[in-house]
């Protein structure tokens, strides 16, 4: 059975003190009232990492996650964080391919398969984002197009090393638009996702990956979305700053 998740990514929001107060109210609000067995992944900025860490130590079913990795394990790269750093504060997950990581710091397929080898070569599991924009849907193969993203950044890796991957689906058109996609829209790219990952990998092990999706994800929309066979689950932007909006969201997984 592949693990169902739902990941909180905070982006570039909130000051340290709002920062705790977040976190003390989704381990409150969850251990009072989530009842499903899925797995909460934070991704604050990294300069908090090692405080939210403290704050769900007694929350079995939360983890973290970064939300950026450098591609290169050491070294003179000033600003940068490792993955190996990461690894000696225990966090197990890292955002890696984000559409604004693509867009606003020009991080392409090729860049993205070296972090990913970084991140897995250091125990860190990627949570890859993937996605297309709203002209290439509109004009392109728009599925061939995000399979390519898989092809070019996944696709060298094991079968035992794929088995650490998450992935996103995120198309572009609808992260912090309010334009969540239609359930079908989702499942039709997760499936063909899943579909190209038992290609290269087989289908038992295409099973195993957990594939969520991302894009305005509210409580509203999350029950639809998360009933749909393919979709394990959702990397979440907006609503995830809010503790009762995200509580719900967690609670349709
Ligand atoms: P959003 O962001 O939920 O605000 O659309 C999702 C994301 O970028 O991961």
């Amino acid at each position: 059975m592949r693990k169902k998740i739902v990941a909180g990514n905070w982006k570039m929001n909130k000051v340290l003190d709002e920062a705790v107060a977040l976190t003390s109210e989704l381990v409150n609000m969850a251990k009072d009232e989530v009842r499903n067995d899925a797995k909460i992944i934070l991704c604050p900025p990294a300069i908090y990492l090692t405080t939210i860490q403290k704050y769900i130590e007694d929350a079995p079913n939360f983890a973290l996650a970064a939300q950026n990795c450098s591609d290169k394990v050491s070294g003179a790269f000033t600003g940068e964080i490792s993955a190996q750093m990461l690894q000696s504060i225990g966090v197990q997950y890292v955002l890696i391919g984000h559409s604004e990581r693509r867009q606003y710091f020009n991080e392409t397929n090729a860049l993205l398969a070296e972090k990913v080898n970084t991140a897995l070569s250091f125990g860190v599991s990627p949570i890859f984002c993937c996605g297309e924009s709203l002209e290439q849907r509109q004009n392109e193969d728009y599925i061939g197009f995000v399979k390519n993203q898989l092809t070019e950044s996944l696709f060298h890796l094991s079968e035992e090393q794929l088995k650490s991957v998450v992935i996103a689906y995120e198309p572009i058109w609808a992260i912090g638009t309010g334009l969540t996609a239609s359930a079908e829209q989702a499942q039709e790219m997760h499936a063909a996702l899943r579909a190209h990952l038992a290609s290269k990998y087989g289908a038992e092990v295409a099973d195993e990956i957990s594939i969520l999706y991302g894009g305005s994800v509210t409580a509203a929309s999350a029950p639809e979305l998360f009933a749909a066979p393919d979709i394990d689950g959702g990397l979440v932007g907006g609503a995830s700053l809010k503790s009762r909006e995200f509580t719900n969201i967690i609670k349709a997984r």
